[in-house]
Parts: C-alpha cells; sequence; structure tokens
C-alpha cells in the first residue's frame, strides 16, 4: 500500500529500500500505475516513413504495434488477437496491409479493424460483429519532433505537458543539424537480468560510475572527466539530464574530421552550447539516451529482475552515408550489446540483482541517494532544479518522486502548475 511504499521512498532524504527493485507485487503494481499511464516511447518517424510500415515494440509487458496509417498519421494497437489473446504480428518491423493471425485466421487491417474473419457464415451464421472485435487502441499517440509516443491512459495529459522542461535538452540534440534526426535500421537487443529501474535512473542522472566503472575504456578514449566539467538537472517531471560542454574524441585520425567540424559550427549557430553537450538522460519512466554519442534507448520490464534494452543508432538525417556509416560502428562499438562500455553496466545491474535475489539482510539495507542534497539552484539558462557538478543523485531523487507519486496515486498524477520549472515553454517556444 502506500504507507509501505512511502516507507522505501524516501527520496527527499536520499534514501531507497531496494525492495523496489525485486518486489513481485511492485513490479505488477508498477505495470498498472506506470507502465499503463505513462507517455512511453514507441518508435521514431524514419523507422516507419511509408503508409502500412509497421514496428514491434512493448509499452511495459504489453506487446504493441506502431503502424503508419495511409493518411501520414500513427496508431498503436495491443498485439493480441481479440478471439484468443495470440500475436497477431509476429515480425519484428516490416510493411503490411493486413495482419493475419496464425491461430484461427482472423484479419485485422493496418488500422487495427477487424477485416475478416474464417467461417464468418456457416460457423458464426453472421453474427461476429467485426465492428466490436478490433485490436485494443493505445489510447493516445503523439510525437514530438519526430519521437512517436504512446499512453493508455485516455486521462493523461499531452505528451507536450509530460516532456515538459525535457523537450529543452532534447531540442539541443535534435535540432542542430537541418533536417533533425534518423534512427539507422536494426535495433540491437539483449537482455539483462537485473530490474529496469537500475538502468533508467542511471541515464537520469549517475554520471558518477563511468569514472570507475567504466575506467577502462575512459583511459582508451583520452582524457576523462571530473565533478567540475559539468552538471546535472533534475526535472519535476521526473526526467533527469547529465550534461558537460567537451566532446573527448573517440577517433583522433577520424576521417570524417572535417565533416565533423564543420558540423559543429552550423549546430552552434541553431542551438548555441547546447550543440557541445555530451549528455545522458532519462524521460521518466524508461526512454534514454545520450545525446553526443548517437545513441537513444529503451528499457523494457520483462519481470522483477530481468529487463530488456533496446539500442537504436542516431545520426543527421542529412549526413553524408560515409558519416552515418561511421557512427553506427563507433556506437555499436561503445553502446552495443558487446560494446566496451555497455557490458561493465550490464554487469554492474546483474551483479546488483544477484544479490537482492539471494539476499535477506541485503533487501532490508536501504541505499544512499545523499549525494548533491541542498545543492539545487535555478540556473538562467537550464531549465529544471540545476546542480553545478557532472556528478549528482538529483536525477534519480526526481526519479523516484515521480515513481512515488504515480504508483500511489489513483487519479493521474497532474503536477501543479506552481512546482514545475516552467522556463522550457518559453525558451522552445515556437519551435515546434
Ligand atoms: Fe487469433 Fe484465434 S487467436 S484467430
Ligand atoms: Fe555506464
Amino acid at each position: 500500500d502506500a504507507d509501505y511504499l512511502h516507507s522505501l521512498v524516501n527520496w527527499n532524504q536520499g534514501s531507497i529500500g531496494p525492495e523496489i527493485f525485486i518486489s513481485d507485487e511492485i513490479y505488477k503494481l508498477e505495470q498498472e500505475r506506470i507502465f499503463g499511464r505513462s507517455w512511453l516511447f514507441l518508435a521514431h518517424d524514419s523507422m516507419i516513413p511509408n503508409p502500412h510500415d509497421f514496428f514491434a515494440t512493448y509499452m511495459g509487458g504489453d506487446p504493441v504495434l506502431v503502424v503508419r496509417q495511409p493518411d501520414g498519421s500513427v496508431k498503436a494497437f495491443l498485439n493480441a488477437c481479440r478471439h484468443r489473446g495470440m500475436r497477431v504480428c509476429r515480425a519484428e518491423e516490416g510493411n503490411t496491409r493486413s495482419f493475419m493471425c496464425t491461430y484461427h485466421g482472423w484479419t485485422y487491417d493496418s488500422a487495427g479493424k477487424l477485416q475478416s474473419v474464417p467461417n464468418q457464415e456457416d460457423a458464426y451464421f453472421g453474427k461476429l460483429s467485426l465492428e466490436d472485435n478490433g485490436l485494443i487502441q493505445v489510447a493516445q499517440v503523439d510525437s514530438y519532433k519526430g519521437m512517436i509516443f504512446g499512453n493508455f491512459d485516455p486521462t493523461a495529459p499531452p505528451l507536450h505537458d509530460y516532456l515538459g522542461d525535457l523537450k529543452y535538452y532534447i531540442d539541443g540534440w535534435v535540432d542542430h543539424a537541418e533536417g533533425g534526426i534518423e534512427v539507422l535500421p536494426g535495433a540491437i537487443k539483449w537482455t539483462i537480468n537485473a530490474n529496469w529501474k537500475l538502468a533508467a535512473e542511471q541515464f537520469a542522472g549517475d554520471t558518477y560510475h563511468a569514472t570507475t566503472t567504466h575506467l577502462s575504456s575512459l583511459l582508451s578514449f583520452g582524457p576523462g572527466f571530473d565533478a567540475k566539467d559539468g552538471a546535472h538537472v533534475s526535472l519535476r517531471e521526473g526526467h533527469g539530464e547529465s550534461f558537460l560542454f567537451e566532446r573527448h574524441t573517440r577517433f583522433e585520425d577520424d576521417p570524417l574530421g572535417q565533416y565533423n567540424e564543420e558540423k559543429r559550427r552550423i549546430a552552434r549557430e541553431r542551438v548555441g552550447d547546447r550543440a557541445d553537450m555530451v549528455a545522458n538522460f532519462n524521460a521518466f519512466p524508461n526512454f534514454s539516451g545520450l545525446p553526443g554519442s548517437a545513441n537513444i534507448r529503451v528499457w523494457h520490464p520483462k519481470g522483477p529482475n530481468k529487463f530488456e534494452i533496446w539500442s537504436f543508432t542516431v545520426v543527421e538525417k542529412n549526413a553524408p552515408e560515409e558519416a552515418k556509416r561511421a557512427q553506427q560502428i563507433s556506437a555499436s562499438f561503445t553502446e552495443g550489446a558487446a560494446g566496451v562500455v555497455e557490458t561493465d553496466d550490464g554487469e554492474n545491474w546483474g551483479m546488483i540483482s544477484g544479490v537482492l535475489e539471494q539476499g535477506y539482510q541485503a533487501r532490508k539495507m536501504a541505499w544512499n541517494y545523499e549525494m548533491g542534497l541542498g545543492t539545487e539552484r535555478e540556473h538562467p539558462d537550464f531549465p529544471g532544479e540545476y546542480h553545478d557538478s557532472f556528478f549528482g543523485e538529483a536525477g534519480q531523487r526526481g526519479f523516484y518522486r515521480r515513481w512515488l507519486e504515480f504508483m500511489t496515486t489513483e487519479a493521474w498524477p497532474v503536477i501543479p502548475p506552481e512546482e514545475r520549472n516552467g522556463t522550457a515553454d518559453a525558451v522552445t517556444a515556437g519551435s515546434n
């Protein structure tokens, strides 16, 4: 119940009970209250450009199909047949005018409407209503700068409100080139035996781990960084971002050096300082990215102690093919399933979960989230609760604050206007 969750999540004192990373009941409640009500990342426009293109993904544990409609709009519906719940589509992506269930052959069109069933006349005697047996629609689908999100809750506020101040930071890496971004084909997907929140909270603010966890890879990339190099923000909507303003060159003999220089110059004209941001962010609850490293990812929950990482490479839409290819190689070298950075993180998450799974005393021990408590301030340029350090745990505290609100309220947890930072809308006004 709510009191129990409040006793575990003392975000404002920097203390979290790890039961939230292992409990079955809490996981089940998350499916209803977090994944059933949040705006969840589904796909990018560039992944389904043509009519009848589809991409199969998940919203929480539920399989969902995201489909481009002939009129250019996007619909999303449950990938589960109305007859016995079989998946109506077994492919990961493609283009089709209809989805035929392979169990008994019910067939749906690309809007999710039931088109035909075998033996409609001689078995159903014409009494089955095609109208009433369409696929379950995701209540709201909307997009921001090409990123498509869905929400199962018809009462949830619009996506733009939900993203709130994160829009300012998203704009920094989406608007830096004319034509915006494109997601390259081929998501890399793999499984980690840990709770999805360990990954989400890390991307919301844990840059602190990098200099220890990723020490060997950082050394091979060039100079490391320390806390004074950057800053981090916690956004009232539950999102978090850490950033710094220098780009460590991964490949010094980069044949695209000149292109990159020119690109940087144009980007600075378009989005100012944000052009030089190397960052990590998490959009509440499970959509993360590494602006500067050309990577976005979703943490799909698969049980209290299991999640899948779906990792996508992002490039400038108008970049030369050569540059896109180089970016893809670089991204899989570091952030892919076998990437030199990625494997370090997975090992931490898996080992923590092993301790929680087997341990009893360890499950009672609250974890420490105190870093940067009391150092928040406002910054004229960066919306959100701002902290003058690249390392900090404000993003994580903000994440759990929002998590607790979702988990303990019946109605959709609207943020009172006076609690919102409110600067992003002013900054981005007219840019969408
Ligand atoms: Fe789909 Fe029977 S389960 S047609
Ligand atoms: Fe990491």
